[in-house]
């Protein structure tokens, strides 16, 4: 009693602590507080010190290698460049004989790199050139210079300003010592931070020293750079000299009431980087997880161009991109895409680190959460009033408090007393249940999680060996040691059935302050000197940390299903390759009009770095919205990804249902909305599975010569065919809207099909019932227009195909069927069907010839949308119906035409005429 009275005491101590400094920026670090950001911002161009020993060079069918030497310190190290399949590169910079073995990351990629053959062209002791593929690398050996070509083209250049910078692990002298070594690069002997450093209250002890590397990389020709989640910033990224700010910082922290339009750090990074111009796009990929800086400076925010091209390329390139980033230690690991479009570079991108793979279809479905729902009565009310109300909903979610007093795999004695009866209660509606399980570990006598990590030596460790301890939601806390794979096991194994009491099938998995949220440590997270298994220091992994966590998450809920059911987890920390696992969502946000248009630029840009399962809290975490704000809330959160409601546990509830009947009705339609559309959303995570492309896409995706809309990030494709304009201004009664593709694309309004000419921007009227959304024209969309409750509830309802003519009467599209849930479709068990419309006739066919499902579903409706004049009757064969007359009629001023009851099973294929 005593003891867990004290924690309670210091648990609110710890969490006012919190709330007290975290609204405030300088909890978090500025570049200038930080030794080696400081240090590597402070390399001057022209000036690099690293040569390449050409002498030493190797070449295999795939690689070459040769010594790099620092001639000011004498430190050589090994550089290797790989060819990899798919116009990818990858070089790698080491040192050849670390005092300390440096960190390399693991987890982040999806197994090992596909290399290529590689062809060496020329070779002088000043340069190499190599070719693979269309591609030609000249490798410049004094100082270091890497070009990378598409052709004759230059498309990106490594230490072309010459930051390159990687510092060599040293001995440290000891005071007394005569300094003889003058080699040493003067920023890092003179910082004072290099070799312990003070922030705040905190004190980092550095036993290893300055470790820290960097790199620039410039792209010649570029216009924009997009890319480097997290940040509660806008898409296309700024440059971070011109507006005299800090760089774009990854460090995975928990930032309480995150601040918009800044580079600061939040929960996620994701190192990779897209340069984009008409011509081309290029990607790279800094694969450390060390706290990382990103400087970007792009010409057209500077009156100064031409000294830093002319370093470059000799030439005078009129606009370009550059980058520099800079790590606190680990190797240099850099991956270059030659694209050459974003659609290549994304996927090549997504080659290394993988995509997302299939959800299962609730989850694509509405997610009611708030902290706290708090008892059963309370969950199995609100979901009756759901449905009172009629209001689709697929999972119901529960925060911290469900817990036995903060203590994971464990509920609550007397609010929480039947978990298991009411999870079949949520199931008997179609519903799922998510439960929330944080990483930090309650130090109590008795908790059995707790023991067990201590007994097992489970726990992260201080820097001499004792357990670590931080404060966090249940007080005194203690933290996995994720790095270790018996401690990912033996948490994995927390997941069985048997091990989580109260669990079901049905319970699905919420990962948060996985960052990992510390309250009393230094930037709200855990001290860099802390130690992992491996010897490694908490600084050179803290961005994978999250990652590991969600890796053994998903793994114990594969297996607890015997590997039948696909997991759904969410998480708030992520790098990359997070997207194997989890799905994200944007953190604590506020209810507030700039952090609805946020969400916009924020999943876009996690969607272009792999990660497409994207989602903000609907309403707004902290505060209270009003009802004009909730509304355009779900209306805008129908469109992305991941489509959740939470709420603080001190704001007002704000379920839909409890608004009044017009309030009611808009949010219904939002929800709707996004159910009839959920056969898209799943086919799109089908397409993101097997190709990478990514779910949600920003205009320039699509339609990457188009100059003018490379700075849009207020609106969004969903796949390739719909068109979303969120209304994120209070009091809208026009919205701006920008139709890309020219004056041959048709955009058609999804709700009375007025086609509209992608001539760029138009003035849209909205009220509260009107949001700008398309469909484009040569687009067929599948859906499934029964109202239910749930989407379990609908895998054997018919579809409808919604066909958007395009100028030439034609159009496509594509759906995937299976049973939503398993993996099966493994084993072939599903239908991925291809739909064309030309000359007055639609017809089907498999993608996969080699694969079937038996669904129940049926083709209910076909609406053609901009169909030709003077249609009387349609046909349809197929093999079981043989030909059939269908009855026709147009719509809507002749808008659309809708051809009823084809009635064919989806699993014929058919072809229906026009006549
Ligand atoms: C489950 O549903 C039954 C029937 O509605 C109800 O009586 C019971 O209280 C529910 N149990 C839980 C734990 O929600
Ligand atoms: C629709 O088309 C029919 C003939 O196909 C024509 O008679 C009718 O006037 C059209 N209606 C409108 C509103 O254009």
């Amino acid at each position: 009693m005593e003891t867990s009275k004290r924690y309670k005491f210091l648990a609110l101590c710890a969490l006012m602590v919190s709330l007290v400094e975290a609204v405030d920026r300088n909890n978090f670090k500025t570049c200038e507080q930080s030794s080696f950001c400081r240090r590597l911002r402070g390399v001057k161009p022209g000036e690099s010190k690293y040569e390449l020993n050409l002498g030493s060079l190797q070449v295999s069918d795939t690689t070459i290698e040769a010594e790099l030497v620092n001639k000011e310190a004498d430190v050589t190290f090994k550089f290797v460049l790989t060819a990899l399949v798919d116009n990818t590169f990858r070089v790698v910079v080491d040192e050849v004989k670390p005092l300390h073995p440096r960190y390399k990351v693991e987890g982040a990629l999806d197994g090992e790199p596909q290399v290529s053959k590689l062809e060496l062209l020329e070779r002088s002791s000043e340069q190499v050139v190599i070719k693979s593929g269309d591609n030609k690398v000249i490798i410049k050996a004094a100082p270091l210079k890497v070009e990378f070509y598409q052709g004759d083209s230059l498309a990106s250049v490594v230490n072309g300003r010459g930051l390159f910078v990687f510092e060599h692990l040293r001995a440290k002298k000891v005071e007394g010592d005569v300094v003889t070594n003058l080699d040493e690069q003067p920023q890092q002997t003179e910082d004072p931070g290099a070799w312990e450093e003070n922030f705040k209250s905190h004190h980092d002890t550095k036993p290893r020293g300055p470790e820290a590397v960097g790199v620039d990389i410039t792209f010649p020709g570029a216009h924009r750079a997009y890319g480097l989640p997290e940040h509660a910033d806008r898409f296309a990224l700024r440059s971070t000299d011109a507006r005299g700010t800090d760089p774009y910082r990854l460090y995975n922290l928990d930032v309480f009431e995150y601040e918009l339009d800044t580079t600061m750090a939040i929960y996620g990074s994701v190192p990779v980087l897209y340069a984009h111009s008409p011509e081309r796009t290029v990607g790279v990929f800094w694969l450390n997880a060390a706290e990382t800086w990103v400087d970007i400076s792009n010409s057209k925010d500077t009156n100064v161009v031409s000294s830093i091209v002319n370093l470059v390329s000799g030439q005078q390139t009129e606009t370009h991109v550059n980058a520099h980033f800079m790590s606190e230690s680990g190797i240099v690991d850099l991956f270059v895409f030659l694209g050459p479009t974003p659609q290549k570079a994304v996927q090549q991108y997504a080659k290394l680190t993988g995509s997302a793979p299939l959800p299962q279809y609730f989850a694509l479905g509405y997610h009611q959460c708030r902290w706290n729902y708090n008892d059963e009565d309370d969950v199995r009310t609100v979901v009756e009033n759901f449905d009172e109300h009629d209001m689709p909903l697929d999972v119901m979610w529960l925060d911290i408090e469900y817990t036995d007093g903060k203590k994971y795999f464990t509920w609550d004695p007397i609010k929480f007393k039947h978990p298991a009866v009411m999870q079949q209660n949520l199931t008997a509606t179609g519903r799922k249940l998510v439960v929330i399980i944080d990483p930090h570990i309650k130090r109590e006598g008795g908790y059995f999680l707790h023991e067990e990590a201590l007994a097992n030596d489970y726990y992260v460790k201080n820097k001499d060996g004792s357990v670590y301890e931080g404060w966090c939601w249940p007080g005194s806390s203690s933290y996995l040691d994720l790095f270790n794979p018996k401690v990912r096991e033996y948490y994995a194994g927390l997941y069985a059935l048997d091990k989580f009491t109260g669990s079901t099938n049905d319970l699905y998995i919420w990962n948060d302050m996985n960052e990992p949220s510390v309250f009393n440590g230094p930037e709200i997270t855990m001290p860099k000197d802390c130690v992992h298994y491996g010897d490694w220091e908490h600084r050179h992994v803290h961005n994978v940390y999250g990652l590991f966590y969600i890796m053994a998450t998903y793994q114990g809920l594969l297996n607890r299903a015997n590997n039948k059911l696909r997991p759904f987890v969410l998480t708030r920390a992520h790098y990359s390759g997070a997207q194997r696992y989890a799905a994200v969502w944007t953190g604590d946000n506020a209810a507030d009009w700039s952090h609805l248009a946020i969400s916009l630029p924020m999943c876009l840009s996690e969607a272009m770095g792999g990660i497409s399962f994207c989602g903000a809290d609907i309403g707004g975490f902290f505060n209270n919205p009003d009802e004009e704000l909730l509304q355009r809330w779900y209306q805008t959160g129908a469109w992305l990804p991941f489509f959740r409601a939470h709420a603080h546990i001190d704001t007002k509830r704000r379920e839909p249902y409890l608004y009044n009947q017009d309030v009611r009705t808009r949010i219904r339609n939002a929800l709707r909305q996004r159910y009839v559309h959920l056969p898209l959303w799943y086919t799109l995570f089908w397409e993101h599975y097997r190709t990478g492309n990514p779910v949600i896409r920003p205009l320039v995706y699509e339609y990457p010569t188009q100059t003018d809309l490379f700075d849009i990030d207020d609106e969004i494709l969903i796949g390739s065919s719909i068109l979303a304009h969120p209304v994120t201004k209070s009091g809208a009664t026009t919205e701006n809207v920008f139709l890309p593709g020219g004056a041959k694309e048709i955009w058609y309004d999804i709700e009375d099909y007025r086609p509209l000419p992608g001539t760029g921007y138009l003035s849209i009227p909205v009220t509260m019932d009107k949001v700008p959304v398309y469909y484009r024209g040569g687009s067929i969309i599948p859906r499934k227009d029964r109202p239910r409750r749930a989407s379990t509830l609908t895998h054997d309802d018919p579809f409808t195909l919604y066909v958007a003519l395009d100028n030439n009467k034609r159009a496509e599209g594509t759906l995937y069927i299976d049973d939503y849930q398993s993996f099966d479709y493994k084993n072939k068990k599903y239908l991925y069907i291809k739909f064309v419309y030309e000359n007055g006739k639609l017809t089907s066919s498999f993608i996969d010839g080699d694969a079937n499902y038996q669904t129940k579903a049926w083709l209910e409706r076909v609406v053609v949308i901009g169909p030709p004049s003077g249609i009387k009757e349609a046909k349809i064969t197929s093999k079981k119906l043989g030909t059939v007359k269908l009855k026709v009629s147009y719509d809507g001023e002749n808008r659309s035409l809708t051809i009823r009851k084809p009635g064919v099973n989806l699993q014929e294929t058919f072809s229906i005429s026009l006549h």
